[in-house]
Formats: structure tokens, sequence, C-alpha cells
């Protein structure tokens, strides 16, 4: 692995995201929609979803028009949809570049099918209700009526119809299921009107583990195809493994006598006198501005002291007197038989195991390998 030349990096093992969606789609028995936006979930989008195809996913899904344009670029052919909104100004490149748009509102949609038509092409289109969300979509009571006017637009092939699930990381499943069945009676009335589409799709990772009614055609997994739990109540089988460690080095080891102040305001005092270390991870790369941060080093966890800098923070190294200049400090993963995972620094953040991942900053340098 070539991480000698950095200083703060993460090693993502693609070998883990292909193990995590094979066994995504072994659980689910549809074809998998690898969820690669915000960079992959800070693991990298385009190397994310190649491996995600390698996998055998079937769809890639992204947030924005931009990161499946990126997916093109990088020379992906598998099925893209933006699972967000496009500005109708778009709809043309979507169109060149065969990537499917959603569509919720009848005035969008006329205007999707025109610009599509004036570039002489047809846009795919998958129908977003929200069943309960709260947010993206339509209302499934309003759904057929909708559709039928959707098929009507030349230029537009109505491929898809899907909802999203508010609640199905928590434990009491009552919720999720009203929102199925909201979804399941619009699915049947689309097929009684011989309407329904292609793929109808409904399951984020919690609902793809947990909730087998959700399965439909296709499941859109993001965090557990990166080995990370939905939630402490959805966890993900054993079997799956996180796929990111994030590192940085030991760029300073001295003593300070005791009572000497630490980093910007002295939010650190040293008791004694101390060994302290510096690391070269920083708020700039995605590391909280916080007291109370940990990292380990030599495979033993040791606390980060004083403010976090842009670039740089501080550690306390008394129980590890072997540490020296060039160590490498692992900030998320396993070091030895120690590990920190994103989901106890979600905790200690006080937010969650995806905000960790994707507040990945882009300066730090991805190294991919496969297990
Ligand atoms: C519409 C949609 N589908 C699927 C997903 C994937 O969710 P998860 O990462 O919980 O699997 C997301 C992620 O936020 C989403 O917004």
């Amino acid at each position: 692995m070539q991480s000698e030349q950095y200083t703060s990096w993460l090693e993502i093992d693609l070998g883990a995201i292909k193990n995590n969606i094979r066994q995504l789609k072994d659980i689910a028995g549809v074809p998998v929609m690898a969820v690669v936006k915000a960079n992959g979930y800070g693991h990298g989008l385009v190397e994310t979803a190649r491996a995600a195809a390698g996998a055998g996913s079937a769809w890639c899904g992204v947030a924005r028009i931009d990161e499946a344009l990126a997916l093109r670029q990088a020379g992906l052919t598998l099925p893209v949809l933006v699972l967000g909104f496009t500005p109708t100004c778009r709809v043309a490149e979507a169109v060149r570049n065969d990537i499917s748009l959603c569509v919720y509102d009848m005035n969008y949609a006329r205007e999707y099918a025109r610009e599509a038509h004036d570039c002489g092409g047809r846009l795919k289109v998958h129908v977003k209700f929200d069943s309960g969300m709260g947010r993206l979509g339509l209302f499934p009571e309003d759904g057929l009526d909708f559709v039928k006017e959707l098929v009507e637009l030349n230029a537009l092939d109505f491929e898809g119809a899907f909802t999203h699930m508010a609640r199905a990381d928590e434990t009491d499943p009552q919720i999720t299921l009203w929102q199925l069945g909201r979804f399941q009676k619009l699915v049947d009335q689309l097929e009684s009107c011989k309407l329904r589409p292609s793929w109808v799709h409904a399951a984020n990772s919690a609902s793809t583990l947990y909730f087998p009614q959700a399965r439909f055609d296709l499941v859109r997994c993001g965090i557990s195809i990166y080995g990370l739990h939905p939630s402490a109540e959805t966890p993900n089988p054993q079997t799956f493994r996180p796929a990111l460690t994030w590192k940085a080095r030991l760029t300073s080891v001295k003593y300070l006598t005791a009572g000497h102040g630490v980093g910007y305001n002295y939010r650190y005092y040293t008791s004694a006198r101390e060994r302290i270390g510096v690391v070269s991870v920083g708020y700039a790369d995605g590391f909280r501005r916080r007291l109370g941060n940990f990292a380990l080093v030599r495979g033993q966890r040791i606390n980060v002291v004083g403010g976090v800098c842009m670039d740089q923070c501080m550690v306390q190294l008394d129980a590890v007197p072997e540490a020296q200049i060039g160590d490498e400090v692992v900030l998320l993963g396993r070091q030895g038989d120690s590990v920190i995972t994103a989901e106890e620094i979600g905790a200690a953040w006080g937010t969650i195991n995806y905000e960790v991942v994707c507040g990945l900053e882009d300066r730090l340098q991805r190294i991919y390998y496969e297990s």
C-alpha cells in the first residue's frame, strides 16, 4: 500500500464492499441498487460504484445529476437513477447519458418531456411517492391519476415507481408497515390498470434487512454496502465487513512540563510532565472540533487533548512510551486488537455513522485495496 507518502488518508477495502453487496443481494432475493451518493458515503463515488457493479449491483443511485454524469464519464454503463431533484435545463444531459430521473410534479414532468423531445431523445423517469417520509414525492393516493397523465407524455418512459422509509431503522415497525401499506395499495392499482412499471422499489438498507415486504423489484442500499449499521436497533448481519479505515501520522512526540497549556486557547493543561504527540488530522479533514476525541496508536486507545486544529490535533501518549514520529494513528477502524467504529464516533459526536463518513473531506487521500 502506497501510504508512506501521506499524512492523513483513508484505506478502503473494495473486497468488503463487494462482500456486503453480494450478501444483500442474497438476503433480498432481488437486484440491488448501490446508493453511492455523497462520494460513496465518503468511500469514493467511482471506485465504490465500480466495486458495486463488479459484485453484481444492477443499479447505482445518486442524489444529483452531476454524480450520475461522473459515473458515466468514468465509463460505468449500468443504469443510474438520480434520487433527488433535477433542474429542467439538465434533462438533455440525462437523456444523452442514459440517466434516469425522478419526477413527482406534473408541471416538471411536462417540462422534462418537452426538453427530452427537443433534444430528440427519450427520458426514463421513476415517479417518487411520499408514503409518509414527509419529504419528496406525491402522495400514493394521488398516484394513479398522476401516472395516467404521465404515460400520455411523449418522450418520457415510465420506468419506475418508488418511495422511501422514514423509520425502518427503529424497533417499532408500525410506521414502516403503514408506509408500505399505502405504497402497496398504489402498486395494486397500477397493476390492475396495467400501468405497473418495471421497477418498483421502496427499501433502504434497514428495510432490506428487516422488512421482506419492502423489497419489491429492487432494493436501494447505502449504509450497509459500506459495512456500517443502519442503526443500533437494525444491525447488519455479523458477516458484513466495514470497508473504511481512517489513518494519520504521529508528526511530533515530546514531553511538556506540568501545567503546560496545549493548543489554541489552552483547552487542556498537563497535570504532570506529560508526553504529548501531534497527529496530522484536523477539522478540515472531517475530524470534529470538539473535546473528548480518541484514536489508536500502536494498538492502544489514547485521548485527543486540547482543541482540534484545522490540520492537526494533539494526543496524550503516556500510555504508549514506544510511540514515535511517523507512527500510524487510526482515527476510525482497526489497529491490532483495538477498534474504533463509525458508530462509536457518531455517538461521541452526537450524530450517526452516516454523517461521520459523509464528512470525510476530499483532501484525505483514498487508497483502495481488495481483501
Ligand atoms: C431515496 C433514498 N434511497 C435509499 C437510500 C439509502 O439509504 P441507506 O443508506 O439507509 O441504505 C437513501 C439514503 O439516504 C435515500 O435517500
